[in-house]
Formats: structure tokens, C-alpha cells, sequence
């Protein structure tokens, strides 16, 4: 099969398209022809930075896509060739170039890739697996905050509330569907032009993090709720200040009406790694979209295809079509660089 790809051939240097190698897969793995690839911030940091994520150079970056199935592995039962998924890139991981999005053929293990019902197109399915996979590390591994598994139809209430910072992106858009399809409740926080879209993926309440009172707000609005855990999805800013800070102080204030006393543990999951200073009795664990096949299939298999088709979860931050064809590719890694809101940059490839 033929193959073209967008190469990082030195770090620092702009993506360049020209044929590529075909991988064919191995038991485990899938090919597919990708039709959407959406861009990552990971994509521009380790393209400026190469001390961010290893890679072997000439490299393929790239962490998500949608497309078609042209090939399975010995031991693939789920998929058929011509099946319409989604998949995360699993190159950040493995370093291996054939795993990387930003080309026709990519390779993926299995245990990352959802089919997709027809009416959802490639351009709004590609925007889902990395957030997915980011916001499922933060939620099930072992240390993070260890919730329920989300279901379909949605779960019961379970009386248990989590604080989600960054509720509008990408990531946390995640975050916020998966507690609440499991029955958690969700408070976030957001600019306020995307309060409505906070709310209509579940979250209860939504505050301004540009307000001064923002820590006072969260703290307010979940007195008398069983607090159990909250979810950085921002990390840190240009300046390089940590989002973990401010949620981790209101985490420190909460209390656990299930024990009728202030928490002596409240667990943080960010994005990015921790800030220096935390209050006490804070667990901080980040979180890396590095999904094992077990909660891979968990959320890939059990779980989202069915959502999807059922309507139930949604296929959001809002794709922006920045072009079309690889060559594309490096003009949207410069714009989502310049930042998004609640939105993600997508390049479709015929
Ligand atoms: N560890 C991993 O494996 C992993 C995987 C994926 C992403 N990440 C990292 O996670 C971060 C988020 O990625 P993403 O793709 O989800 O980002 P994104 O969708 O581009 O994030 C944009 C959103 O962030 C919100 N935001 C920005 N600053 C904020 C702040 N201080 N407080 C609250 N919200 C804020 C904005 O909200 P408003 O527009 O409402 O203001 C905007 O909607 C990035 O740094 C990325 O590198 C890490």
C-alpha cells in the first residue's frame, strides 16, 4: 500500500510530506486510512522542543485520527477491513514512526480504536481520542482518582462530586462526560462564553477562572458535597503558571460528608506535572494518555462505540477544518499553537 507522510526530519524543523514507508500490522494492531487528523498542543511543543517527548528523527508526529480500516493483525476479531473508526496515535508512546497520525497509514494498537456510527463524520470523530485516552488515565489508572467506569445508558447518582479546571478543553470536555455518564456530579470551571457548553456536557456548575474569587466560588458552591478528587485539564500557561495551584487550594477546603470531616487526602490529577508547593494532605499524580489494553478496551470497546451511536456522548471540542491534505498539516499546528477555545484544529485528507 502506498503511504506519504508529514515528517519531522530534525527538531525544530517544519513538517515536510513525501512518500513513507508502509507498516503492515502486527496481531495486536490495526492500519488506517486516515481521513481526519486532528492537532495537539504535544504536536508543537515537541516540535520546538524535542527535550519534550523522545522521537527518532526522521519522526511522524501525530496523536489522533479518523478513517478506515486497510489492514488487520492475526489476532484482531473487533475490526473488519472498511470499518469507520477513531484511534489515538500511539507515537508519543512507542516512538515509532509508523504510529504516528500525520500520514495516510497509520498504525494502532487495537485497544485504542472505536468504530463509529455513519452519522458521525470523520471531522468530528477525530477530535475525541486523545482527549479521551488523557481524561480515562486521569480517571481510572491505578493512583489517579480511580473512578467508576462510565456506562450506557448513564449511571445512577452516586452522591460524589469532582472539580474539572479547564472544562472547555479538550481534555476536560472528556473528563466532564465520562464522570458524569458514571454518576458523578461535575463542577468546572470556564470562560464565560463557554458556560453553556460546560453545562451541556453535564457539569452542574460552571465558574469564571479569570475571577479573583474563582477559589471561593468552587469553594462555596461544593460546601455539603462529598468531594472526592479534582482534574487539572489546563496545566500550565505560557507564563508558566500551574492550574493545579488554585484548584488544589479549593481541594484542600472541601469536605468529605461521607466521613463527616476535612479530607486528610484529596486527590489532584493534572495534565502537567505538579507544581512546587501543594497544600497538605494533597495526592498529585499526573496523568499521560498512555493507555493499557485493559482500560483501552474498557472505554474503546465497552463503552464509547455505543455512546456514540446512542447519541449519549458527545464528539466535542467543535472541529475547525484548517485544510486539506498532509501539506496542511503545519499550517493548524501553528494555529492551535496560537490557542483554541473549546475548540480543536482539524485537517481532512482525501
Ligand atoms: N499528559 C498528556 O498525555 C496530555 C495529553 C493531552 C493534552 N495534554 C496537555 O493538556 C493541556 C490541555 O490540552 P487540550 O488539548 O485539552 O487543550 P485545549 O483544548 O487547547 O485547551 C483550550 C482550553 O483551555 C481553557 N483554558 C486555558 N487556560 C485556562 C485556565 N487557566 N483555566 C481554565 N481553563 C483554561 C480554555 O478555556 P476557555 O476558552 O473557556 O477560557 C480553552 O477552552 C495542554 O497543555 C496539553 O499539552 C497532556
Amino acid at each position: 500500500m502506498q503511504n506519504k507522510a508529514a515528517f519531522i526530519d530534525q527538531p525544530r524543523q517544519t513538517l515536510s510530506v513525501r512518500e513513507a514507508p508502509y507498516t503492515p500490522p502486527t496481531a495486536h494492531q490495526i492500519v488506517i486510512r486516515n481521513r481526519a487528523i486532528a492537532i495537539n498542543h504535544i504536536d508543537w511543543k515537541i516540535q520546538e522542543n524535542p527535550e519534550f517527548a523522545p522521537l527518532r528523527y526522521p519522526g511522524i508526529l501525530g496523536h489522533e485520527s479518523a478513517g478506515e480500516v486497510v489492514a488487520v493483525g492475526s489476532a484482531v476479531t473487533r475490526f473488519a477491513v472498511g470499518d469507520r473508526v477513531l484511534a489515538e496515535g500511539t507515537a508519543m508512546a512507542t516512538s515509532s514512526p509508523a504510529e504516528g497520525s500525520f500520514q495516510l497509514l497509520t498504525v494502532v494498537p487495537e485497544h485504542v480504536v472505536c468504530r463509529i456510527p455513519d452519522s458521525l463524520s470523520f471531522a468530528r470523530a477525530t477530535v475525541l481520542p486523545l482527549g479521551v485516552s488523557t481524561a480515562a488515565m486521569g480517571l481510572y489508572a491505578a493512583g489517579t482518582l480511580e473512578l467508576a467506569y462510565p456506562s450506557c445508558p448513564k449511571a445512577e447518582s452516586r452522591g460524589e462530586t469532582i472539580i474539572v479546571w479547564g472544562g472547555s478543553s479538550s481534555v476536560g470536555s472528556n473528563v466532564i462526560q465520562l464522570a458524569v455518564q458514571a454518576g458523578y456530579e461535575v463542577v468546572a470551571t470556564a470562560s464565560p462564553h463557554n458556560f453553556d457548553y460546560v453545562r451541556g456536557l453535564g457539569a452542574t456548575a460552571v465558574f469564571d477562572y479569570h475571577e479573583e474569587s474563582v477559589v471561593e466560588d468552587l469553594v462555596a458552591a461544593v460546601r455539603g458535597k462529598t468531594v472526592i478528587g479534582g482534574f487539572d485539564a489546563v496545566g500550565y500557561d505560557a507564563a508558566g503558571v500551574s492550574a493545579s495551584t488554585p484548584l488544589s487550594q479549593v481541594l484542600s477546603r472541601t469536605e468529605d460528608q461521607s466521613v463527616g470531616k476535612q479530607h486528610t487526602r484529596c486527590k489532584l490529577v493534572s495534565v502537567h506535572p505538579a507544581p512546587r508547593a501543594l497544600p497538605e494532605g494533597i495526592e498529585f499524580k499526573m496523568a499521560w494518555a498512555v493507555v493499557p489494553p485493559e482500560l483501552g478496551l474498557a472505554i474503546y470497546r465497552d463503552f464509547l462505540p455505543g455512546a456514540l451511536e446512542q447519541g449519549t456522548y458527545r464528539a466535542v471540542p467543535e472541529p475547525v477544518v484548517v485544510g486539506h491534505g498532509l501539506e496542511a498539516i503545519q499550517g493548524g499546528v501553528d494555529v492551535l499553537k496560537r490557542g483554541v477555545s473549546a475548540r480543536k484544529i482539524v485537517v481532512l485528507v482525501d
